[in-house]
């Protein structure tokens, strides 16, 4: 069995859409031991308690300065050993101390296809924001490892989604995540549980 966290910062559809699929079993060998969330008011862990999973607050805050609460939250996900962290909706930069250790074991979902509209600054709406200001015709969302760099992680998957004409970014928010993020995530946890997928010179392969 895969023990999955999954980090949040807010709505957590992509949470959800984990959640569903563990039940369904669209995702095997898979289980979620807890949900970590920078933001107390984050919906997210409603749904960890609907769903009867440890649900742990760790706010920036909380803490002296940002490497204290590195440190607390890296000690917090040793506690929990999970074999894989996975970033759904989570805008917190991951420390260098826990890219190092889990290195090869976190991954995250973006809201564009990298390395389109990503990178810091390109986060939530604003990266749907700014594809709309640029005009573009296609956008998506990718699933990718995390190292130290933001965004930059071999890219495990990635699926295209149409702009509208007239499109508000909430719109094209809500169709990228019902037409790409909700299914490309949940199938990229799938895939490592099952061990279906290695790196080869800095780029994911299907075995
Ligand atoms: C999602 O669209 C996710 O791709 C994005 O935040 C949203 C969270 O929604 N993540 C990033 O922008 C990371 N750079 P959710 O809480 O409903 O899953």
């Amino acid at each position: 069995m895969l023990r999955v966290v999954v980090c949040v910062s807010g709505g957590g559809t992509n949470l959800q859409a984990i959640l569903d699929a563990v039940d369904n079993k669209t995702i095997t060998n898979t289980e979620i031991i807890g949900v970590i969330s920078n933001n107390a008011g984050a919906y997210a862990l409603e749904r960890a308690k609907n769903h009867n999973i440890p649900g742990i607050l760790i706010s920036p805050k909380d803490y002296a300065d940002r490497e204290a609460f590195n440190q607390a939250f890296l000690d917090k996900m040793d506690e929990l050993a999970p074999d894989l962290i996975v970033l759904a909706g989570f805008l917190v930069k991951i420390p260098d101390a826990m890219t190092t250790k889990y290195s090869g074991r976190i991954i995250n979902i973006h809201p564009s296809l990298i390395p389109s509209f990503c990178g810091v600054g390109f986060y939530g709406l604003k990266v749907h924001e700014e594809a709309l200001k640029r005009g573009v015709k296609v956008t998506g969302a990718t699933v990718h490892y995390v190292n130290d760099g933001m965004d930059e992680g071999p890219i495990i998957a990635q699926k295209a989604v149409m702009v509208e004409q007239d499109d508000t970014a909430k719109e094209l928010q809500q169709r990228v995540m019902e037409q790409a993020e909700w299914k490309l995530l949940p199938q990229a946890i799938d895939d490592i549980a099952n061990g279906r997928l290695e790196i080869v010179d800095g780029k994911v392969r299907r075995k």
